[in-house]
């Protein structure tokens, strides 16, 4: 990957400063300080659904190769521009708290609008290219209320795990999810894997942004009593 790398950082942060979400973001972006970073804030630009007319159009043009007259383009201008914004980055970390064991609906809107075939993954409609984001990298930062303390709660199956498959599916090299579980435990609990996470994210960020202070001190930590986790694809 040549030099300077652009970060793509997509964050859905509804509570702001409260956020224990935007902790984990915070510690990322602290160590990236020097480099070139986009931020889109899914609050200020919401992404759209996939609704009747959109979906048809993205079929027609996406999948069966069809020209579009222009307001038909138009239905997909908004997807495009995230789309095209995705391409740009060598590096995107997204960063979402868990809803309801998975990704918050505004978070999957972003990957629905994104994952075009032809564009972020797949053949192209005139078949002749592959796309590729070999060499890429992405992170996805997860904080949620509860600890998996016996193996029987599998909302991280459904939330950061989601969101390693679709970056897998674009096909990223490189792609890992830090997962900071515990934060509506008591405080000692929350503190200790809110810590751990942030070391985790941290270590990420400078094996991947190669400060040769640390050299890539990056640990798969699972810590049994508490349960936080990283993941690594
Ligand atoms: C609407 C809603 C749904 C939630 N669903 C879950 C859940 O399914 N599992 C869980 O462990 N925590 C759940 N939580 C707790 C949050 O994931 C947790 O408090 C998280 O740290 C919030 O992130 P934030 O501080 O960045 O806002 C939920 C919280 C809200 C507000």
């Amino acid at each position: 990957m040549g030099i300077p790398m652009k970060t793509l950082i997509i964050k859905y942060i509804p509570r702001k400063e409260q956020s224990n979400t935007k902790k984990l973001l915070d510690a990322f972006k602290e160590e990236i300080s020097y480099s070139d970073i986009e931020e889109l804030d899914l609050l200020d630009e919401v992404p759209d659904m996939l609704l009747d007319n959109n979906l048809l159009a993205y079929i027609n043009r996406n999948i069966l190769g069809q020209t579009l007259i222009p307001n038909e383009e138009k239905l997909l201008s908004k997807m495009d521009r995230m789309a095209a914004q995705l391409k740009s980055a060598d590096i995107v970390v997204v960063a979402f708290p868990m809803y309801n064991c998975s990704m918050p609906a505004i978070v999957k809107a972003w990957f629905d609008s994104v994952m075009q075939k032809g564009v972020t993954f797949g053949k192209r409609t005139d078949g002749q290219m592959f796309i590729s984001n070999a060499g890429k990298k992405a992170l996805t930062l997860v904080s949620c209320g509860s600890v998996d303390d016996n193996g029987s709660f599998r909302c991280r199956e459904h939330t950061i795990s989601l969101s390693i498959s679709e970056f897998q599916f674009m096909g990223y090299s490189d792609v890992r999810g830090i997962l900071a579980e515990g934060m509506a435990m008591k405080e000692e609990i929350k503190q200790t894997n809110l810590n751990k996470s942030i070391f985790q994210v941290r270590s990420i960020a400078k094996e991947w942004y190669k400060k040769k202070e640390y050299n890539s001190v990056y640990v798969k930590l699972r810590n049994k009593k508490h349960m936080n986790f990283a993941y690594t694809a």
